[in-house]
């Protein structure tokens, strides 16, 4: 499963590039207003840094407005995968940025009738939102195993971006499913790491270490 993550924070996205955790970055709307910087000016930065796909996502909603903003947002870098919401006007826009040659993320997916649409539409990427379902008391998860099994029945070649993550566990369920990519926001990548008996562990090698006297170096 490839891993892409959620921010437009530059450090961070600097800090898991350097372990080899960054196959791609995702943005909105939301996450650029966080950043406080300019969508051009910070999207660039990314790109500059990722070789891997890198979400921007337009405003407009209406089909032209969606493209005119794709072109827009392509001009940034070769790397842009244009972000077009799931609705009509965004499947519009789909099919012709990627008649286009673009990459194109359709997201806010929440069902997998929408999922079907967007694949059908020529999506690069279909990003269903597993947090925002769970908050509903719905099973995000779910959504995905639905959606793979949809796209594995038909060969689809749109890939699936687990996106909307909250945890650690979101992360290996969604790689249990075969989830192509997941997107999550860097804290919740580096809390993959987490065991309380590593640290343990660590702990009581340490104190019977000490006890040896020796050092390694
Ligand atoms: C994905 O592309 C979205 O930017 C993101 O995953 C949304 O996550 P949220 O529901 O935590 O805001």
């Amino acid at each position: 499963m490839k891993f892409f993550v959620d921010t437009a924070d530059i450090d961070a996205i600097k800090e898991l590039h350097a372990l080899g955790m960054v196959d791609g970055v995702t943005t909105n709307p939301s996450l650029i207003h966080k950043s406080g910087r300019d969508i051009k000016d910070v999207t660039r930065e990314i790109c500059e840094l990722v070789d891997g796909p890198v979400s921007a996502e337009t405003v407009a909603l209406d089909a032209e407005g969606m493209i005119a903003e794709g072109h827009e947002l392509k001009k940034i870098a070769d790397n842009i995968a244009i972000k077009v919401p799931l609705t009509w006007e965004g499947l519009k826009a789909c099919k012709q940025l990627t008649d286009e040659g673009n990459m194109v993320n359709v997201t806010l997916c929440f069902s997998a009738n929408q999922a079907l649409l967007a694949a059908k539409a020529g999506a690069t990427f279909i990003s269903p939102f597993i947090g925002r379902l769970d908050d509903l008391n719905l099973d995000g998860m779910n959504l995905i195993a639905d959606i793979r099994e949809i796209y594995d029945n038909y060969g689809f070649e749109t890939q699936i971006l687990a996106a909307s993550i909250r945890s650690a566990n979101h992360m290996s369920e969604a790689a249990k499913i075969g989830a192509d990519v997941a997107t999550a926001p860097p804290k919740v990548i580096q809390a993959m790491v987490n065991h309380p008996l590593t640290d343990k562990g660590i702990e009581s090698f340490l104190s019977d270490w000490e006890k040896t006297g020796q050092s390694i170096l």
